[in-house]
């Protein structure tokens, strides 16, 4: 296949954009700006191969200079011309790296990618698999996300997926772009997304003033001028009733004795249930170990932050036998916020941590 794509010098595009919260009003300055103007003339047209329009790539220039994101990941690398977009905003940034995966790719995505200028090569992983064995790779390798890019398949199944699992890795703070809110699949599974995480937000109003009699607007956007929806997670950890994961993090043994919760300033009362697992894999997983424990801790603040150290009443795990010294092992907890009457959902300042 021909990769010829017209290539551009390195520049610094955006050096205004600062680094700051993004926050409705912070990026609607930032696109009311002549930075912006400039990005959009800049990404006119270029790269040639990308779906998206200037609008659309200038704003995810714009929100990756805002964030300066330790890891962006994309779902969907097509011709690369997005993740061209994201990959010159982290060489402005001078830190971050771009993941970003295609099924279909595998032939295409390499070869163009080696045409970029080293600078951005240097910084771009691409991997030739769908999102399901990409959020896989991510979550194991506990990348740090600071920005998320959703334009695979957009069906609802697996536009959700893809959320739900950039929710999972993203910081607190970060942002998802959702391709294609004139879809059913991508807007749909944000709306049912923020309604099981009302702690999030939208970065617009397409979400909150869908019309049911118009349930195929193919107008609605978080941004004018995009297709996109943008959701932010919350700077807080926020546990509800829906029981919540870590998912299995890495862990150095098969051993854990307690959790420790670091809670910001709040006024709240509950039950805080538990479950936690810690398992080990070894040779090709045809040694398994796995134990669990659960319990409840009674919480109750009246504002001030607090630290919790809830030590299990035993020790919870197993020794792995010695003739399996490349054991893998992780740990998972499970929380759910049983409030009392009145008491809002619990936050957490970060993830939990079984020590
Ligand atoms: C709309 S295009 C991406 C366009 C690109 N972001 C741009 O504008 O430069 C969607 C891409 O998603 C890929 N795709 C389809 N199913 C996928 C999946 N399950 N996981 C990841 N990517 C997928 C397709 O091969 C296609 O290249």
């Amino acid at each position: 296949m021909d990769t010829t794509i017209s290539e551009r010098p390195l520049e610094p595009l955006a050096p205004s954009i600062e680094h700051q919260a993004v926050t409705p009003a912070a990026l609607a300055e930032c696109i009311a700006g002549r930075t912006y103007a400039r990005l959009t003339a800049y990404f006119d047209g270029w790269p040639e191969r990308s779906l998206m329009g200037p609008h659309s790539r200038a704003v995810l220039y714009t929100l990756a200079r805002m964030l300066r994101p330790e890891a962006v990941a994309e779902v969907g690398t097509l011709h690369a011309g997005t993740s061209e977009v994201l990959a010159r905003a982290l060489w402005e940034n001078g830190t971050g790296e771009l993941h970003t995966a295609d099924p279909f790719g595998a032939d295409r995505c390499p070869q163009i990618i080696a045409t970029w200028p080293p600078e951005l090569h240097a910084v771009t992983q691409f991997q030739p698999v769908n999102s399901m064995a990409f959020w896989v790779d991510l979550a194991r390798r506990r990348v740090p996300l600071g920005l998320v890019l959703v334009d695979g398949n957009h069906d609802y199944e697996f536009a959700l997926y893809d959320l739900q699992m950039a929710a999972r890795l993203l910081r607190p703070g970060g942002v998802v772009v959702m391709d294609n809110s004139d879809q059913t699949g991508p807007f749909e599974a944000a709306r049912a997304f923020l309604a099981m995480n009302p702690a999030w937000r939208e970065l617009g109003n397409a979400i909150a003033t869908h019309d049911a009699t118009d349930p195929f607007n193919d107008k609605r956007a978080s941004l004018p001028n995009t297709a996109f929806v943008l959701l932010q997670s919350p700077s807080l950890l926020s546990i509800g009733a829906l029981p919540w994961s870590t998912g299995t993090m890495p862990t150095a043994s098969a051993w854990a004795r307690g959790l420790e919760l670091d809670l910001p300033p709040q006024r709240i009362a509950g039950q805080l249930h538990y479950r936690v697992f810690v398992r080990a894999f070894a040779d090709h997983n045809r040694w398994v170990g796995e134990v669990a424990t659960k319990g409840a801790i009674r919480i109750k603040m009246e504002g001030g932050k607090r630290s919790i150290i809830h030590q299990f009443p035993w020790p919870l795990g197993f020794e792995v036998p010695t003739r399996f010294p490349e054991a893998v092992c992780n740990v998972e907890i499970d929380l759910a916020w049983q409030a009392d009457a009145d008491s809002p959902p619990l936050m957490l300042s970060s993830p939990p941590f079984a020590f």
